[in-house]
């Protein structure tokens, strides 16, 4: 956020940053006249635009929420276009209506977008979670790069050990995508992969309060890392992790030039989040 108490206008009613000091005269000998610089309310230069893939559910909410928090612009892109989450920060965000699966017109939402945070994934069979997961994150990964959209970001999730077997085409999918986004994104990609996020979810008019038991949970698995290790069940151990710490480092990812591209795993997840 800009600090306006810096920006100051001459007498001319020129602006800029920093202190101006008017030295407009003519005599010698008459000491030099300072005019004592106004400080004036200008608004701040336009900001990063960040839109969010999927900022009608779950993840993408707190992260749209987070990214107003933080003076971004905001806008999201999903199949059912406006939320209907009753809170005022909802209004501020621009809701675009668009199917990644389906046609080119969502690609309007792409306008002046400066980065991208992905929440788009989801279960199902076999072959549409390899397309809800992969297929439509590569559409948008690569639509984006076209565009000339400087950062993505994607949620893409912990590996499972034995449950990979089960969900192949939500694992192969994951995949899939980040290895577009290594393609498309060498320098300007980060990849969060955290394992089951807890938070409040909106199911229908209702909160399901998941921290109830990802909570305790967290504590008690944030200590077990090199249990994790173990082959198969080791991944099951993984801790949970709270969906306000994702939202806060997968918008700092967006929006943070030194933020390193690479793999960010749920222990990393955590660090990032008690950073100030
Ligand atoms: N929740 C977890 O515990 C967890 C754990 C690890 C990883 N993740 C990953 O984190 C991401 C977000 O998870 P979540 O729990 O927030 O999921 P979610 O609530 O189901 O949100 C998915 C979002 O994607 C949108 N979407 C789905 N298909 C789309 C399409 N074809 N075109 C445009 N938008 C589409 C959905 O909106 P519409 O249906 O209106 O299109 C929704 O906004 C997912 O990739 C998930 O795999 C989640």
């Amino acid at each position: 956020m800009y600090d306006s108490t810096n920006i100051c206008s001459n007498t001319s009613g020129s602006i800029g940053r920093g202190r101006y000091l008017s030295t407009e005269s003519n005599k010698i000998d008459e000491p030099l006249k300072v005019e004592e610089a106004e400080t004036v309310n200008v608004p701040p230069p336009p900001a990063e635009k960040l839109l969010v893939l999927g900022g009608t559910g779950f993840v993408g909410s707190h992260i749209c929420k987070e990214a107003l928090h933080r003076g971004l612009s905001v806008a999201s892109l999903s199949r059912s276009g406006k939320s209907s989450v009753p809170e005022s920060w909802a209004n501020k965000v621009q809701w675009h209506q668009g199917d990644l699966l389906s046609g080119d017109s969502w690609k309007e939402a792409l306008t002046g977008v400066t980065s991208i945070v992905s929440c788009v994934g989801g279960f199902g069979s076999n072959s549409y979670m390899y397309k809800i997961n992969g297929t439509a994150n590569i559409t948008a990964i690569r639509a984006a790069a076209e565009k000339g959209v400087k950062r993505f970001v994607y949620i893409s999730a912990a590996d499972t050990g034995v449950i990979n077997y089960f969900l192949q085409g939500y694992y192969d999918g994951k995949r899939a995508a980040e290895t577009e986004l290594l393609v498309r994104y060498p320098y300007g990609h980060v990849i969060l992969r955290p394992g089951f996020i807890y938070g409040n979810r909106r199911v229908g008019s209702m909160e399901v309060p998941l921290g109830v038991i990802g909570s305790p949970l967290e504590m008690l698995l944030q200590h077990a890392k090199p249990l994790t290790q173990i082959p198969l069940v080791g991944p099951l151990l993984t801790p949970p992790v709270n969906v306000t710490a994702v939202a806060k480092v997968a918008v700092r990812a967006a929006i943070d030039p030194v933020f390193p591209p690479g793999i960010v795993d749920v222990h990393g997840l955590q660090r990032y989040s008690q950073q100030k």
